[in-house]
């Protein structure tokens, strides 16, 4: 469903290269995670999957649309939550979601059986005809996924979606994110809460570096060592070189 083929990203001419020739293939109906330590490439990846970042090389492919070819149809298929808010903060809760709802041409029975359900979810009801600059970050990051979600995408991706979210708010979301799933749907997110990849996806990728270092399902991370956990993985695998 997401294909990456010899993807990579350098910022300017001479700058740094963010990610390196990634080659990944996540099939549908998966729960990816990505993890990597700071500066490693989630968030250049994740811009490039959307379609907000060219490629300086290789290609980024959805259900096998080229998203430089066919970027309306490629991004149609995708609902994106990114990692910060620059919502218009002069809309209401309710004026964004319908506007996110027309531009994705989502019908009104559709879009008020999805509005009022998470609004309700997430606790928004009495927020919802309030601007948005109103809101705490909790509150955009809620009113965000609400968005991403109104025109129900076979392809969902958050980049670190759990970041200032309550533990109620986390839960409802790490459940959405498997129910959709579950639905046949593909959802890829980055995370810095290594137990939540570790207990949440189908399959993790490390990424340090630019580089993909490991993929797989949390057994074959393990490969052999049993008892490792992610943290011990991520730690051996991401070790810092000492000069
Ligand atoms: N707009 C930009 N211009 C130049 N360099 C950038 C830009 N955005 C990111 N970079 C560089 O690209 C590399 C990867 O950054 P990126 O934001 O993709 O990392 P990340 O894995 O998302 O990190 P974090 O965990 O901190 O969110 C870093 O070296 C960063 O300095
Ligand atoms: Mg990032």
């Amino acid at each position: 469903m997401i294909q990456f083929e010899h993807v990579s990203k350098r910022y300017g001419k001479a700058g740094v290269l963010a990610v390196d020739d990634l080659q990944l293939h996540v099939p549908g109906g998966r729960l990816f995670g990505m993890i990597g330590p700071n500066g490693a490439g989630k968030t250049t990846t994740i811009r490039m999957l959307t379609g907000i970042l060219t490629p300086t090389q290789g290609h980024v492919r959805i259900g096998g649309i080229d998203m430089a070819k066919s970027p309306v149809e490629a991004k149609r298929l995708i609902g994106f939550v990114p990692d910060g808010h620059d919502l218009y903060e002069r809309l209401t809760g309710m004026e964004y979601l319908r506007f996110i709802a027309d531009l994705y041409q989502v019908d009104a029975v559709r879009r008020k059986a999805h509005i009022e359900k998470y609004l309700s979810l997430f606790e928004l009801e009495d927020a919802a005809y309030n601007q948005i600059r109103s809101y705490s970050r909790g509150m955009k990051q809620k009113l965000t996924v609400i968005g991403a979600l109104i025109h129900n995408p076979p392809v969902w991706v958050l980049d670190e979606p759990l970041v200032g979210l309550d533990p109620r708010a986390a839960h409802l979301l790490k459940q959405e994110m498997r129910l959709h799933c579950d639905a046949g749907n593909t959802v890829f997110f980055s995370t810095h809460v290594l137990e939540v990849a570790e207990k949440l996806c189908d399959e993790i990728a490390i990424i340090d570096k630019g580089r993909l270092i490991a993929r797989g399902t949390m057994e074959e991370l393990r490969s052999g060592e049993k008892c490792a956990s992610l943290e011990q993985l991520f730690l051996d695998l991401t070790e810092v070189q000492q000069a």
